[in-house]
């Protein structure tokens, strides 16, 4: 099953360890608290408002119904990190998952985000999801090289589709990758970023 080895531990590049594990519904305080804690200038390009309690419940709601994975991050105790595994149970996407990735600014470019994707990237293998998408403002670099650096290759680009909260319009880049050839590929280059289960 795709989150039986999980918790799972993780080294990153400084030598530190966080525990990665599925998201818990006594873990929504420490969710939202981390989300607060964002940067502004990161929070305010994120698609959803992640800081009040009603985003939290409707986000574990989907949890419960398994629309939604959500694997956290975390150190001493506190969330330091999350990603998103969207899919659609029914219809025609439902080969088709989402992944969103953050990571708090004092645990980022020491391989965490990566961490995070790639285990992302293995359970929706597990789940049978067949291709699996990433959704970036064109102005979110970090994020964007993060998936290109798993294999994850521009598909659309939708101009003018993001409005920011100053009301400026941003394009939308969607990027992409078949989970086969991504979850093979990562396996063969590198072992890294693989958590150590534990
Ligand atoms: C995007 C984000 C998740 C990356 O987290 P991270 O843990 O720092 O990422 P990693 O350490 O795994 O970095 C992976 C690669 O991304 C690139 N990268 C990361 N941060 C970067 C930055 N500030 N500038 C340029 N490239 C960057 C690098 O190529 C890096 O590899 P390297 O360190 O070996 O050179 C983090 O910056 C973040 O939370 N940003 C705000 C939220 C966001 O944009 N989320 C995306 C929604 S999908």
């Amino acid at each position: 099953m795709a989150l039986d080895s999980y918790p799972a531990s993780v080294t990153l590049r400084d030598g530190s360890t966080v525990v990665l594990t599925p998201l818990q519904p006594s873990c929504s305080g420490a969710l939202l608290a981390f989300y607060r804690h964002l940067p502004e200038e990161d929070r305010l390009m994120l698609r959803d408002d992640v800081t009040t309690s009603d985003w939290a419940e409707g986000f574990l709601r989907k949890v419960e119904t398994r629309e939604i994975i959500s694997l956290v991050a975390k150190a001493a105790g506190k969330v330091v990190g999350e990603a998103t595994l969207y899919r659609t149970l029914h219809g025609w996407t439902r080969h088709v998952g989402e992944i969103r990735v953050t990571v708090a600014a004092a645990f980022r470019r020491k391989g965490l985000a990566t961490a995070l994707a790639a285990a992302q990237v293995k359970i929706a293998t597990d789940l049978g999801i067949e291709k699996i998408i990433v959704q970036v403002v064109d102005n979110q670099l970090a994020a964007r090289r993060t998936f290109e650096k798993l294999g994850f290759h521009k598909e659309a680009i939708l101009p003018h589709h993001v409005m920011d909260v100053a009301g400026m319009k941003r394009d939308l880049i969607v990027l992409a990758n078949d989970v086969s050839q991504i979850w093979a590929a990562m396996e063969a280059a590198n072992q890294d970023y693989a958590p150590h289960l534990g």
